[in-house]
């Protein structure tokens, strides 16, 4: 089953564009930085036959036109309201891959009527630590720079696990290849709206929407160690660990992915 490929527009957002795949009740997956909707192909079979699988492309990635405003995960969040109400879903569960998780965070908490579970992979309901602020506040001097290249060199393979970068590199290359295609002024806008983003922590707390954790055992973006801080802030929590896993288990495991998100998205519309 191949996806469709979907473009409404907004005033806020001129061109939204989005991928669509199967059939059933809706499962949303919003991508991470510096991605778009591709990523979740590998994850689509064991998900698509049985639910919508809905995959935006946030603004500026992807085939979305970018903002005319500043970005904010709450913009981006009424991004996902509007490709909601265009398809007149009703509550979805809600999976997003790290600033994706961000994002949606940002949506059940404005939003808590639309959803009915939250997914979140490889992502975290903390806010940008100082330190972290000081360290996306110099990528963003490189990329004003023109350091594009630089800096996707430098993040990229930090992305995976090191026996996943050292067996394939062709797959580090072509991701490479998808993140050069976001413009750096996108980038930019995209690391504005992680450090401006707000700590979720309460939210998680007072939510009792279900909330499915999947965590890298390898990730150094969202390391072990901070997601446990957090799974058992939700009354309901489903927690993965993944072995020789980094930050991208769409692609370096997708099929444990998929039958991880297939068994969550069950359990959320039949409890
Ligand atoms: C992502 O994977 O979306 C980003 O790397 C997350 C982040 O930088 O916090």
């Amino acid at each position: 089953m191949t996806a469709t490929s979907m473009t409404i527009h907004t005033e806020a957002f001129p061109e939204i564009h989005y991928r669509k795949a199967g059939t059933g009740k809706p499962l949303f997956l919003i991508h991470g930085f510096p991605e778009d909707s591709s990523l979740w192909e590998k994850v689509l079979p064991g998900i698509q036959e049985t639910y919508t699988v809905i995959m935006p492309d946030l603004p500026g990635a992807g085939k979305s036109r970018a903002a005319a405003a500043t970005l904010t995960m709450e913009t981006m969040a009424g991004m996902l309201l509007a490709i909601q109400d265009h398809e007149s879903s009703g509550p979805m569960v809600l999976g997003g891959h790290s600033m994706g998780g961000y994002t949606a965070l940002a949506f059940a908490s404005l939003y808590p009527d639309r959803v009915c579970g939250l997914s979140l992979i490889h992502s975290s309901a903390y806010a940008d630590s100082p330190e972290k602020k000081e360290s996306r506040e110099k990528s963003i001097q490189i990329l004003k720079k023109g350091g594009q290249q630089v800096f996707l060199q430098g993040m990229i393979p930090a992305l995976f696990s090191e026996k996943f970068r050292q067996s394939h590199p062709e797959t580090l290359k072509a991701q490479l290849k998808r993140a050069e295609k976001i413009t750096p002024e996108s980038m930019i806008r995209f690391y504005e709206a992680m450090i401006g983003r707000k700590d979720h922590r309460r939210f998680l707390q007072e939510t009792s929407l279900p909330v499915q954790w999947i965590i890298g055992k390898e990730d150094s973006l969202i390391p072990l160690s901070d997601a446990l801080t957090q799974t058992h802030l939700p009354s309901v929590s489903f927690v993965s660990i993944y072995e020789n896993t980094g930050h991208m288990s769409m692609i370096e495991d997708p099929e444990k992915l998929s039958a991880d998100l297939a068994a969550f998205t069950r359990y959320c519309y039949y409890p």
